[in-house]
């Protein structure tokens, strides 16, 4: 996960950037870099590889100054090297850029600023963005203006903050969407800024986080506030608890909130340095894959518990569909007992966000005995299901702390579809035009799930509606139907209130019978294959006298006939719906826990890491 680091002030930036981003170091980088204003010059040093590789640079051809900016990088557009790390320098030497997020325009903005003279240095997208701002500040804005005027030619979600010598005195920084927070640290002669609190920790408690579309215009002894289109905004100071993991959770009210938004980031990150948008491919290296080896498979089981089974069901659609390779999702716990019919050409595939479930790692073991291929899609680096993979695909979201797995869900739905293509690609089943569109189809992924992140007061509306029902029945079909047994499972984990997912088509085989008023249905019918099907569902429950909350995609004139409790996301294709129908479920189930004052992060019965039978 990429992380930003600023200092302004008295005292040496250069030690106090380097102290920042180390903080920040177990997210993992590949790259990393810092620019300080010396003298009135920028500065750069950036290296590829681990932060200590930066720290060895800056200790033989060190750079000092009272103001600068670090970055540390997961590659998106063009390789991790030293060129391709930020921080990203314009073409007169005066502006530097770093940068969280994906500039989606970037193909179209570098042709145009290209054609115009502009000479690249770096295959990212990031630099875009700074020629950008030189461009608008050599037609007479502001440094301020010259970002907003910059930001209103990005697509995509963006944590940015920019410095120039030629208004040597501030750090410009914003915010657009949830590609990774931006805070600033407030302190006696000196400021801060940073993508997460624990770089800045250190230094002060007193903090002012970023709303989306705002912007701050830090000083030495003063920070202003102002939305994207310039309106001032008040600064609202927050006082950060010395606690560690208090002050990790920033400014939510509990971790699994925090999680939930942390998504555009995590998703953002599972893409970078495995997709290729130019080339049109997938990358997963860790895999250890040969081609041959790649063709040779005969089926994938997928082995997993709870959550991560969910995600697993959506991979068997998405693997099968894509890669054409038979899959089946195995439940951890009764794999082991179910002589399971494996072989050399299998592969067993574990998911495990701690990668430490004991159910999960003996699925493994059983694989292994049987001569599978073994991998593993974990959170935890390091863990068990990690080291005795013979492949791995390592999520990229960072520490999840709330014990009901959010972002951990989302990204292995990402990853499971990175496979998908992978191995279609390989395997030689997909032409270059699908293969094209399907990766394609992926850079918008981050920018739609912001999109449901910021309906989240729609979301509570609903929550305080149905907070004191005691029994609710999720049905989904299709792709999205595991869906609707991770809402379900999510409900009933952290508000205790009865849930059941069920397949949507098996409803009048028995669970019909339970439907009464105080059975509310919560039913996926976005727009995907099994739209049509979906619509009669709701139809039959309504008949039955049953309560719908309907989730819907934007512009659907059906489902606001049939009832007026919709949950809507926008539209995405259908193969990556599940990582969009899943951010109003989770916050769904997130607000009924939070209204019920319950123990959201660490509800009964429950831990993070499962590792007994
Ligand atoms: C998720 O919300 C649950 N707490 C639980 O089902 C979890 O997904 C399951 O225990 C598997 O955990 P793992 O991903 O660490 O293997």
């Amino acid at each position: 996960m990429c992380g930003i680091v600023g200092y302004i002030g008295e005292k040496d930036s250069t030690p106090i950037i380097l102290n920042g981003l180390k903080r920040l170091e177990y997210r993992g980088y590949d790259s990393a870099g810092l620019a300080v204003l010396d003298n009135g010059q920028i500065e750069i040093r950036r290296d590829a590889g681990k932060l200590s590789q930066l720290e060895a640079l800056v200790s033989d051809t060190p750079i000092h100054g009272k103001i600068g900016i670090g970055h540390t990088r997961w590659a998106t557009h063009g390789e991790p090297n030293a060129r391709n790390a930020h921080p990203h320098i314009g073409s007169t030497g005066e502006f530097v850029v770093v940068h969280n997020g994906i500039v989606e325009n970037f193909l179209a903005l570098r042709e145009e600023l290209s054609a115009e003279g502009t000479e690249f240095k770096s295959e990212t997208d990031t630099e875009t963005i700074v020629h950008l701002v030189e461009k608008f500040f050599a037609s007479g804005s502001s440094l301020e203006d010259a970002v907003r005027k910059t930001l209103k030619h990005l697509k995509g979600a963006h944590g940015i903050v920019v410095m120039s010598s030629r208004e040597p005195d501030k750090i410009v920084a914003a915010r657009v969407g949830n590609a990774g927070g931006v805070v600033i640290g407030l302190g006696e002669g000196e400021n801060f800024v940073a993508s997460d609190l624990p770089a800045i920790l250190e230094h002060t408690r007193r903090a002012v986080f970023l709303e989306s579309h705002q912007m701050a215009v830090i000083g030495r002894d003063r920070v202003k506030l102002s939305d994207i289109a310039g309106n001032p905004v008040t600064l609202h100071v927050q006082n950060i608890a010395w606690d560690p993991v208090a002050a990790e959770k920033g400014a939510y009210r509990h971790f699994m909130q925090k999680e939930i938004h942390e998504q555009v980031r995590s998703l953002t990150d599972t893409l970078a340095g495995r997709v290729d948008f130019d080339e049109g491919r997938v990358m997963l290296n860790d895999l250890n894959l040969s081609t041959e080896k790649a063709r040779k498979i005969k089926k994938i089981i997928i082995t997993a518990c709870g959550t991560a089974a969910h995600a697993g069901m959506v991979g068997k659609i998405l693997i099968e569909r894509i890669a054409r390779v038979p899959v089946e999702v195995a439940i951890a716990s009764e794999f082991r007992y179910a002589e399971p019919l494996v072989d050399e050409d299998t592969v067993v595939l574990a998911i495990s966000q701690s990668g430490e479930t004991a159910d999960t790692l003996a699925a493994m073991e059983e694989g292994r005995s049987r001569g599978a291929l073994l991998w593993s899609n974990v959170n935890a680096i390091g863990s068990q299901a990690m080291r005795i993979a013979d492949g791995c695909i390592a999520m990229q979201v960072g520490p999840e702390i709330g014990v009901a797995s959010t972002k951990a869900f989302t990204a292995p739905l990402l990853d499971l579809y990175l496979l998908a293509v992978y191995l279609a690609d390989l395997r030689r089943v997909i032409d270059p035009d699908q293969r094209f569109g399907l990766v394609n189809d992926l850079m918008g992924i981050p920018a739609l799930v912001g999109t449901c992140l910021d309906r989240e007061e729609a979301v509570l509306g609903m929550a305080r509606r149905f907070k004191n029902t005691r029994h609710m029945l999720y049905l989904g079909r299709g792709i999205n139907m595991p869906i609707a047994y991770e809402g379900a499972l999510k409900l009933k984990e952290i508000s205790y209130i009865h849930a059941e997912g069920y397949p949507a088509g098996e409803m009048k085989h028995g669970p019909i019978a339970l439907i009464d008023k105080a059975m509310p249905v919560v039913a996926l019918a976005p727009d995907d294959p099994w739209y049509d099907k979906m619509i009669s569902q709701i139809e039959q429950a309504l008949a039955r006298g049953g309560e719908v909350i309907a989730l819907a995609t934007d512009g659907d004139e059906r489902i606001p006939e049939l009832t007026e409790h919709i949950l809507w996301v926008p539209a995405t294709p259908w193969l990556l719906s599940p990582v969009v129908t899943s951010i109003p479920l989770q916050l769904f189930a997130y607000h009924i826990a939070s209204l019920l004052g319950l123990d959201v992060d660490q509800p009964r019965n429950l831990a993070k890491s499962v590792t007994v039978e």
